[in-house]
């Protein structure tokens, strides 16, 4: 008998994957091929997942999501080869940045404001007539920064707010038509975003940080419970639950204050 994760998985027949070439991303893609050997994976980013097994359908769709007409162009590219069925649209790419704003530039950015929420908001527009013509969920990749003002990274907290916002009103708009919209809330978690983001040495200690499978299957076991939210791991949702209750102005200066002395640790290392 199949298990309630392979019951999920076996609805789809495509999935379409932001950000496959690393982190949680690429546990998403391996954990779904594990429960489902039939899907088919379209993944959209810069380099190429390395991982690919001998029985794996994916493609690689090569794109920056950054550029102005980066989602469209993937969108049109993907839809041209896309297998009859229903669609799972992961939008999971997206990156920090560590630093008194604007640092390090303005154009960086304003890039992950491209990336981290002009081209979800795109590539969910693009596909939506699709999903609802065959039913199928969008999973956006939030975070536990959505929750709170996030000072020094402070763009990249203000993006997780709107995708997990938006996500949570697209999921109403769209209840009774067959799509489903999950927001998945990871709180630190073990892949390359620290060190893109501009972090030299570890910011979090491994007590408080989840891997990137474990972050996945708690993804991906609240969209087999039919979720719209998801914060993964009960530390995270004890943090969140806890940030909640507290005035906003109280976490921002609480968070000024852990993450201004990882800068003063950072600008004396040099
Ligand atoms: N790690 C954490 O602590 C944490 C916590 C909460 C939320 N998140 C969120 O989780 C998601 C995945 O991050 P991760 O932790 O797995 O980090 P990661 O290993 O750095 O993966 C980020 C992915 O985003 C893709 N990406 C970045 N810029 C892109 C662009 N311009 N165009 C297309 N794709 C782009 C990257 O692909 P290419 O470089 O190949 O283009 C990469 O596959 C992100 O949205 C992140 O904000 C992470």
């Amino acid at each position: 008998m199949k298990t309630t994760l392979e019951n999920m998985a076996c609805q789809f027949a495509t999935v379409v994957v932001t950000g496959g070439s690393s982190g949680i991303g690429k546990a998403l893609i391996q954990q779904l091929h594990r429960l489902n050997s039939s899907l088919e994976f379209c993944n959209l980013s810069r380099r190429k997942p390395d991982f690919e097994a001998e029985d794996m359908k994916l493609r690689h769709y090569g794109c920056d999501l950054g550029e102005r007409d980066g989602p469209e162009r993937a969108f049109r590219e993907v839809k041209a080869g896309l297998a009859p069925g229903k669609v799972l649209l992961v939008n999971n790419s997206g990156f920090g940045s560590y630093g008194e704003f604007p640092e390090p530039e303005l154009r960086r950015q304003l890039e992950m404001v491209d990336v981290n929420i002009r081209a979800v908001v795109a590539l969910t527009g693009l596909f939506l007539p699709i999903l609802r013509a065959r039913g199928g969920a969008v999973v956006n990749v939030a975070s536990t920064g959505a929750f709170q003002p996030t000072p020094y990274m402070a763009t990249y907290g203000a993006s997780k707010a709107f995708v997990l916002h938006w996500s949570l009103a697209l999921e109403r708009e769209l209840a009774g038509t067959g799509v489903r919209v999950l927001a998945s809330c990871p709180g630190p978690t073990a892949t390359d975003f620290f060190r893109r983001a501009g972090f030299k040495e570890r910011v979090v200690s491994p007590g408080l940080s989840q891997s990137s499978e474990q972050v996945a299957e708690a993804t991906l076991r609240a969209l087999a419970g039919r979720k719209s939210l998801c914060v993964c791991g009960w530390k995270n949702r004890f943090l969140v639950a806890l940030a909640s209750k507290l005035p906003k102005t109280w976490v921002a200066a609480l968070s000024a204050v852990v993450l201004r002395r990882v800068r003063l640790a950072q600008l004396k290392q040099g």
